[in-house]
C-alpha cells in the first residue's frame, strides 16, 4: 500500500510516540496538583506552550490553548470570539474554502442572528483580496476567518494582506493553520493574526490533540465550562501526554523545513510524470501559492470515486477531502468555490505526500497509476 493521503492525517512519528510513552510512564500527575507529580506533569505542559508560541513567534506562551484538535480550535475561535463581542457588528467573514469546522459555526453563528459572508477565492483557490476588502467597507466585521493553506487543493492564501486589512478595518483575524503548520512558516505577529488553529495529526501527532493561539488581550469566552484550567477558556484536566507528542511533532517540524523542499520536489516529479501519462489530466489551485506536499488532480472522464475503489488496497488517495467524504457524493464546496467543472470536481483527487514519501514510491506511483487508469477506462466501456 502505498499510502499519498497524509492531509487526511499523519501516521504518529517515532519521536512523537516515545514522548507520549515516555510521559505516560513517567509523568501521571494532575497539572492542577501542586505536588511534585503534578507539578513534573505542569512542566511538560508549559514547556510545550512554549515550543508552540516560539514557533509561531507569539509573544507569550499564555497565549496557546491546548484543545482536542482543529475542529473544536476553530469553534473555540469562531464562538468564543464572538461571544465576547458586544454591539452592532454583528458580521463575521469566512473565506469559502474553509474547512467544514470553520463553516459549521460559521452557520452556527447566521442560526444565532448574525450575518455571515463568504470571501470568495479566484479559480486558482487562492484569495480574492479585493473582493475581501469591498465586503469590509461595506459592512463592518467583527471576525475575519481565512485559513492559511487549504486541504484540498493545498493554496496557499495571503494571511499577511488579509492581516493587514482585518487591522485596517478593526475585525478579529482567526487563521485555521491545520494543514501548514510546520510545513511553511507561520508568523502571527508578521501577519496580525488574533486567533490561530493548529492540528496534531496533520504534523506526526496522534488525532484528538491541538491548539488555538489567543493573542492577549483579544476577549474568548469558553465554550465549555468547569475549572480554571488554561485559564478558563478550555476547562478540563489536560491531556499531557498528547500535548507532549504534540510538542515533540513541533520539534520534529521545526527540523523538517529542508526535507519538506525534498517532498515538493518530489511531488513536482508527480505532477510532471501524470501529466505526461494521463493526457487531459487537470491540475488545480495555484502551483505557485501551493503547500510542498499537496497536488490536487482531475482526471479527463470518469469518477474518482469509481476509479479510487479499484485503487483501494493498493493506494491511499483521496477523491476531495477525506473529512467529509463519507456522506453523500456532491461537489465539494471548494471546487465550486473555484469554479470547477463537473467533470473537475467528479474526477478529482487529491495526493498528498509525507516527509517519509520515498522516491521509489513516487516511481512505482507513475508506474501503476496511469495504467491502473487506462484499465479502468477499458473496463467502463464494456
Ligand atoms: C484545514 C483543516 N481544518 C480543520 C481540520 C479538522 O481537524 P481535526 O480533525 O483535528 O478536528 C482539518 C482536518 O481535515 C483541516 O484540514
Amino acid at each position: 500500500m502505498i499510502y499519498l493521503d497524509y492531509n487526511a492525517t499523519t501516521p504518529v512519528h517515532p519521536e512523537v510516540r516515545a514522548a507520549i510513552v515516555a510521559a505516560l510512564e513517567n509523568t501521571f500527575g494532575n497539572p492542577s496538583s501542586s505536588h511534585a507529580a503534578g507539578q513534573a506533569a505542569k512542566a511538560i505542559v508549559d514547556e510545550a506552550r512554549v515550543v508552540l508560541a516560539s514557533m509561531l513567534n507569539a509573544n507569550s506562551s499564555t497565549e496557546i490553548v491546548f484543545t482536542g484538535g482543529a475542529t473544536e480550535a476553530n469553534n473555540l475561535a469562531l464562538l468564543g470570539a464572538t461571544a465576547h463581542i458586544e454591539g452592532e457588528r454583528r458580521h463575521i467573514i469566512v473565506s469559502a474554502i474553509e474547512h467544514p469546522s470553520v463553516i459549521a459555526p460559521a452557520r452556527e453563528l447566521a442560526q444565532r442572528g448574525w450575518t455571515v459572508s463568504f470571501a470568495p477565492v479566484a479559480t486558482d483557490g487562492v484569495l480574492d483580496l479585493e473582493a475581501l476588502r469591498a465586503m469590509l467597507a461595506q459592512t463592518p466585521a467583527a471576525l475575519i476567518s481565512v485559513m492559511h493553506a487549504n486541504n484540498e487543493l493545498g493554496t496557499i492564501q495571503p494571511i499577511a494582506e488579509v492581516g493587514k486589512l482585518a487591522r485596517q478595518f478593526g475585525a478579529l483575524f482567526h487563521v485555521d493553520a491545520a494543514q501548514s503548520f510546520g510545513k511553511i512558516a507561520v508568523d502571527v505577529q508578521l501577519a496580525n493574526v488574533d486567533l490561530l488553529t493548529i492540528a496534531g495529526h496533520k504534523m506526526y501527532a496522534p488525532k484528538g490533540i491541538g491548539a488555538l493561539f489567543v493573542r492577549e488581550g483579544v476577549g474568548l469566552r469558553a465554550r465549555v465550562f468547569g475549572a480554571d484550567q488554561e485559564a478558563g477558556r478550555r476547562p478540563g484536566t489536560e491531556n499531557v501526554a498528547y500535548i507532549a507528542g504534540l510538542s515533540a511533532a513541533a520539534g520534529l517540524m521545526r527540523r523538517s523545513i529542508d526535507a519538506w523542499r525534498d517532498t515538493a520536489a518530489r511531488r513536482d516529479r508527480l505532477q510532471q510524470g501524470l501529466l505526461e501519462s494521463i493526457p487531459g489530466l487537470c491540475v488545480s489551485g495555484s502551483q505557485e501559492q501551493r503547500l510542498p506536499n499537496t497536488l490536487h488532480i482531475s482526471l479527463p472522464t470518469g469518477s474518482a470515486r469509481e476509479f479510487l475503489a479499484t485503487l483501494k488496497d493498493d493506494f491511499a488517495l483521496s477523491p476531495g477531502a477525506a473529512c467529509h467524504s463519507g456522506v453523500g457524493h456532491e461537489p465539494s464546496g471548494v471546487m465550486l468555490a473555484i469554479g470547477a467543472t463537473a467533470q473537475q470536481s467528479v474526477g478529482a483527487i487529491r495526493i498528498s505526500l509525507g516527509l517519509e514519501t520515498s522516491d521509489e514510491e513516487v516511481a512505482a506511483t507513475l508506474h501503476h497509476l496511469p495504467a491502473a487508469y487506462s484499465r479502468y477506462l477499458a473496463a467502463r466501456e464494456h
